[in-house]
């Protein structure tokens, strides 16, 4: 499977998106990451549907809208996403009683359905359900904000789940949130994830430069 960076726009800047978002399109970036929260599945609220909206009239043919929903019951806001733009909705496994009717409904709307679980949930809540996802999210970090440091021990579920699809044939995309930087990139990659999401370490600083320099080790492994 290829491998990609998904940059988090959560650390972007919000006065001035669009030189962000010109910087990602030049780079040759496909996929962005969108992350919108709601104060109560996280402890923080970002941005949501009319933002993503007006970012994929835009520029939407441009790149491949990465929707990580941290919010409480998900299934209620499934259309809206898909109305705002949204390619890829994905869900949290702690935040709805209903995963594989909430999947199932995003994949009847023809987006690809992702699931996400938090570095405390045990991988293996997963394990009736790994048929359904086309992707599966490992937060790397405590949801809610950027900048934190990465979780280590979530390899652990990257290894899992990258072993899973070889025995058994699944096809979900392997996706890391969270901490991801210049130093940990390889071992990330080497533990078996597809898509790197990463935020801070991309707008912080020189982000042309930065996003070449995850790029480079990225496109080692896409070779
Ligand atoms: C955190 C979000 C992340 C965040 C990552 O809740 O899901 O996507 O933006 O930011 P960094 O890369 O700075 O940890
Ligand atoms: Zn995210």
């Amino acid at each position: 499977m290829k491998r990609y960076l998904a940059p988090s726009l959560l650390s972007a800047n919000f006065y001035n998106l669009k030189e962000d978002i010109t910087k990602l399109k030049s780079c040759d970036i496909k996929y962005i990451h969108l992350d919108v929260m709601d104060g109560l599945f996280v402890p923080n609220i970002s941005m949501g549907i009319p933002v993503i909206k007006s970012i994929k009239d835009n520029v939407g043919s441009d790149f491949v809208f990465d929707t990580h929903l941290m919010i409480e019951k998900p299934e209620r806001y499934v259309d809206n996403f898909y109305k705002a733009g949204a390619d890829i909705l994905t869900i949290h496994k702690e935040a709805t009683d209903d995963v594989k009717g909430t999947l199932h409904s995003i994949k009847d709307k023809g987006m690809m359905a992702g699931l996400s679980i938090n570095p405390e949930t045990d991988v293996h809540v997963l394990d009736d359900e790994l048929s359904v996802p086309d992707l599966i999210l490992i937060m790397s970090v405590h949801p809610g904000f950027g900048g934190q440091k990465f979780i280590e021990s979530t390899l652990d579920k990257v290894g899992y789940l990258d072993e899973e699809r070889r025995k058994k044939g699944y096809r979900y995309i392997i996706e890391i949130d969270g901490g991801v930087d210049k130093t940990n990139i390889k071992r990330i990659l080497k533990a078996g994830v597809d898509f790197v999401v990463a935020g801070s370490a991309v707008f912080n600083g020189d982000i042309t430069k930065n996003i070449n320099d995850f790029n480079e080790v990225i496109g080692a492994y896409n070779e």
